[in-house]
């Protein structure tokens, strides 16, 4: 393998290999955080050769500057070149395996068919595990990690709603969508509080990012209001479009043994449908700029739900 690469400037083969790599593995997962495709337990497996081959790479791209280290340089080249290799060689298995358990699946958050380079979603919603977080891989979020995921996202997620409306109802507050923004607000708060009491009783800590939250969603709101009512409802319908997949990805996740947290983000969930059939009621879909518009605060709907889940 290193010969056959020789004619090549020594740091050329592992910096391509890292490249390679990164671009493949930021693929994979903006496609799982941000367009909503949920990887299964065979796609999961496919990233560990990147992972491999990235960390080989950077070994082989130090190596290289020592003068002395050549032939280790060389070995760690060629491991490096083998193992992204070997995630590229397993890649195509999931499409000639019958098994859905070895397929990429849509959760309900899955971007429209035809926006990601993987392959075509299912239509079929995965079997709802019989306990929390069963099927796990080694390495994946034990059921206490993966609750205090999902109360302190969710926490984070109904704080920015409040924050949203608080901004729209400053600015729309005499108009006659404030009605209609009330309404939504109160639910809101009504999320939070029992958001808020999961907190206390799971005993989960706030997102770090929450002043950031209380910032960003009240000038969200506060702007789209200025651009308009249609405008306002606009960023209603791209937020609970999000929030409705989002919740759904987590119901998915939940078991039988925690039936009450299940219920109550499912019974929220249809209430933010509810606000998304309120907002295209009263115009939001005529908004000018309506594509543009949702589809930015959808990209950072998404950006802040992966964040909340991490810090
Ligand atoms: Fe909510
Ligand atoms: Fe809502």
């Amino acid at each position: 393998m290193a010969s056959a690469l020789s004619p090549l400037p020594p740091k050329a083969v592992p910096a391509l290999v890292l490249a390679a790599s990164a671009v493949v593995l930021a693929t994979v997962l903006a496609s799982q955080y941000l367009g909503g495709l949920q990887p299964c337990v065979l796609c999961l497996y496919q990233r560990y050769p990147y992972w491999i081959a990235i960390v080989l790479s950077v070994l082989a791209l130090i190596a290289a500057r020592r003068g002395g280290a050549t032939r280790v340089a060389g070995l760690l080249m060629g491991l490096a070149a083998l193992a992204f290799l070997a995630g590229a060689a397993v890649a195509p298995w999931p499409d000639s395996i019958s098994s859905s358990r070895w397929r990429w699946r849509a959760s309900p958050s899955a971007a429209p068919s035809g926006s990601s380079p993987m392959p075509a979603p299912e239509t079929q919603p995965a079997p709802r595990p019989k306990t929390t977080g069963e099927g796990g891989l080694p390495g994946d979020l034990t059921k206490r990690q993966l609750i205090e995921r999902i109360i302190r996202v969710d926490h984070a997620g109904e704080y920015g709603a409040k924050r949203i409306y608080e901004g729209q109802l400053a600015v729309l507050g005499g108009s006659p969508s404030a009605p209609t923004l009330t309404h939504m607000a109160h639910q809101e708060a009504q999320h939070l509080a029992e958001f808020e009491r999961l907190m206390v009783e799971r005993r989960v800590r706030p997102t770090l990012l929450q002043p950031l939250w209380h910032l960003a969603g009240y000038a969200l709101g506060a702007a789209t209001a200025l651009l308009g009512e249609r405008a306002a409802m606009a960023c209603t319908i791209a937020v609970e479009e999000v929030i409705d997949q989002h919740y759904r990805a987590q119901t998915d996740r939940l078991g039988e043994d925690e039936v009450p947290l299940r219920d109550t983000i499912d019974r929220f969930r249809r209430q933010e449908v509810e606000h998304k059939d309120m907002a295209i009621a009263a115009g939001g879909e005529r908004a000018t700029g309506y594509e543009v518009l949702t589809q930015a605060i959808k990209l950072g709907s998404r950006a802040a739900i992966w964040l909340s889940e991490r810090l």
